[in-house]
């Protein structure tokens, strides 16, 4: 898939080190319930992304991001099907953030779901406290549509409480 500065196709075992570069990051991962991961669960979590994307009845789809002209992947998105509904979620390199990247390729990916899968409905959630990742909710016109206060969820085994933030966009 292309858009104006991106190519966006499905993660491959070859993305392992670029992926590493951000996926191990524990500021880029702070907000986020499963990353970051070490080298090893990255390695494991592209295999079996790949593995799955391959089966006949994928729900999980994980796609990378590449400024046009490079071959440096720079972030990845993810898509979970269940049933009729859909759940999108992101994460990038810090040294490519706040130039409009993401929401370019989560644009382009709310198009390609809802002419893809069987969906009419996409939701992504965060933390109140991540305020670009609600930004690119916002900038690819999905809509809040719940605020949870002290909703809570496990991180590593430990309990982490935060202020749920809810969007969707619908077909
Ligand atoms: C969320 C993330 C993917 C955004 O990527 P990005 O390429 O920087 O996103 P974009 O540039 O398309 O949009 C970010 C918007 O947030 C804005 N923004 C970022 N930080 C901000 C802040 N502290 N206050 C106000 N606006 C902020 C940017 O200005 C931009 O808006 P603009 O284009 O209107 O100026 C990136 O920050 C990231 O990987 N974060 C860590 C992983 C993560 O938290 N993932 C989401 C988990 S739910």
């Amino acid at each position: 898939m292309e858009t104006e500065k991106l190519i966006i196709r499905p993660i491959e075992i070859y993305d392992f080190d670029d992926i590493c570069e951000y996926g191990c990051d524990e500021e880029t991962g702070k907000y986020m319930i499963y990353w970051p991961k070490t080298k090893e669960e990255i390695y494991e979590f592209i295999n079996k992304c790949v593995d799955t994307m391959n089966s006949e009845k994928a729900e999980c789809y994980e796609y990378v991001m590449q400024l046009k002209g490079r071959t440096k992947v720079i972030g990845n998105i993810s898509l979970v099907i269940k049933d009729t509904e859909t759940e999108i979620g992101w994460i990038s390199n810090k040294e490519y953030w706040n130039n409009g990247y993401m929401s370019e390729a989560v644009n382009a990916l709310i198009d390609y779901a809802f002419s893809t899968f069987n969906i009419n409905k996409i939701i992504a959630t965060c933390t109140e406290k991540n305020i670009a990742s609600y930004k690119v909710m916002e900038k690819c016109n999905m809509k809040r549509i719940l605020f949870e206060s002290n909703h809570k969820s496990m991180k590593n085994g430990f309990e982490i409480i935060y202020n749920k933030l809810t969007y969707c966009i619908e077909k």
